[in-house]
């Protein structure tokens, strides 16, 4: 069982911090031992804004996975996005400089590691590499280079990078939640590896995570990782319109769309127009509204937060091109009729996607929600094996993470 790892993965979402501990295997399944889950009130669109409150979000996320896992693990992967993240294509060139010619693992990290010598503008960094494919001498198109026989090397990556001191306070806020070391990753790529299959890649596919503060988007077109982009859009702005649209506080108009919300007109009118009672603000009557009131501010939002997809997916040149059409994960993704009005606007065929390939305590992550965290250790896995991630030098200590995050549970609730 040497080939399994233990990971402690961590979504940082504007609405809500998920943990799992999983176990990953080498054919990239995952079995989740444990799932914890916080409300997120210290991130928004992907920025800390309050280090101690979010520090407190993890620390509880990550004890109650900790906690039913009942399980050390190897390594902490966190999931972070923001409109500061940017991805871009580059290229890298080595020789290979062994007697054989035979290309190893240390050749192919060499050459990832001269694909990252972009210019990179000052305040940021890269996160994360992601090679799609190798050349060989003249021969193009290799996915797995070690082994083979030749005398140059080059890649073509898709390198995501981010602002540093935006991951300087990620990491702060981590630690103060006992997450020390943490492997930083992009959500909507893990996102991918959670819901995606190898086939949806190489047909073209947009992944597409609507969550609360922001959407999340990846595309990928024969099997590469093409295009990224981050939109500070999601599900709050629905929510929001609600609460104008129907002169309600935010609280209740969250309610109401979780409860009776729909996206698209046509569903509402085909249930029933029975009257909603919702408290107005304090010391108002009460107001009534029915199914299709409500339908017909989600449904302008929702065809507008695709608007603004469209106009991102279009960037990427393949957007016509997308035979696997658009995947739909993110909590947003689970207003019913969504992918009606993404279909209207996209022109693509659209489907909303739970994690696969998923064993162990399944039921609470079975949701389009969790998608960013499921896939968070197989990228890690998929990362390390091609040599794209950057490692932290530490190992985390599992008894000093738990003996902290108890102490900051403790003094916290
Ligand atoms: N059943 C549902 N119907 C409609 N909206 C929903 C439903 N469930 C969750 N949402 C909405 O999904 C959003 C939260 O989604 P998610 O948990 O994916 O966000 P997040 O990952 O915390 O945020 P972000 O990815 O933007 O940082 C909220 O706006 C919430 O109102
Ligand atoms: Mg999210």
């Amino acid at each position: 069982m040497e080939d399994v790892k233990r990971v402690l993965a961590i979504d940082l979402g504007s609405g809500k911090i998920a943990a799992i501990v999983a176990e990953i295997g080498p054919q990239n399944e995952v079995r989740v031992l444990g799932v914890g889950r916080a409300k997120s009130t210290g991130i928004r669109g992907g920025r800390i804004v309050n280090i101690e409150k979010t520090a407190i979000s993890v620390s509880e996320a990550a004890q109650q996975a900790y906690q039913m896992a009942k399980s050390e693990f190897d390594e902490v992967v966190v999931g972070i996005t923001g409109e500061h993240i940017k991805g871009a294509t580059s290229r890298g060139l080595i020789a290979i400089s062994n007697p054989h010619l035979e290309i190893t693992e240390d050749d192919v990290q060499r050459v990832i590691d001269q694909a990252k010598t972009i210019s990179i503008p000052m305040g940021r960094e890269v996160l994360y590499v992601h090679p799609n494919s190798y050349t060989i001498d003249d021969q193009r198109g290799i996915k797995e280079p070690i082994g083979m026989i030749g005398m140059r090397l080059e890649v073509e990556a898709y390198i995501v990078t981010a602002q540093s001191t935006v991951l300087m306070n990620i990491k702060r806020a981590l630690s103060k939640g006992g997450v020390e070391d943490p492997i930083l990753m992009f959500q909507p790529i893990a996102a991918s590896a959670a819901v995606l299959r190898a086939q949806d890649m190489d047909q073209g596919v947009a992944l597409v995570d609507i969550g609360k503060d922001t959407t999340d988007i990846a595309v990928w077109f024969d099997g590469d990782l093409v295009h990224t982009a981050v939109l500070p859009l999601g599900g709050q702005l629905i929510t929001n319109d609600i609460a104008i649209g129907l002169k309600i506080p935010v609280e209740k108009a969250e309610e109401l769309k979780l409860n009776y919300g729909v996206a698209s007109v046509t569903l509402a009118e085909e249930s029933d127009e029975e009257n909603i009672e919702v408290e107005g603000f304090h010391g108002q009557r009460p107001k009534f509204f029915t199914r299709r009131d409500l339908a017909y501010i989600i449904e302008a939002r929702v065809a507008e937060i695709f608007e603004f997809v469209k106009e991102k997916l279009e960037q990427s040149d393949r957007f016509s091109r997308l035979v696997g059409g658009v995947i739909l994960v993110g909590g947003t993704s689970s207003l019913p009729g969504i992918e009606y009005v993404a279909e209207e606007v996209l022109g693509l065929p659209v489907f909303v996607r739970k994690p696969h390939g998923v064993t162990g305590v399944i039921d609470p992550i079975m949701d389009p929600a969790y998608a960013v965290v499921v896939g968070l250790p197989r990228l890690a896995r998929m990362a390390q094996t091609k040599g794209g991630i950057e490692r932290p030098g530490g190992k985390t200590s599992v008894k000093d993470f738990i003996q902290k995050i108890w102490n900051i549970v403790k003094e916290n609730f």
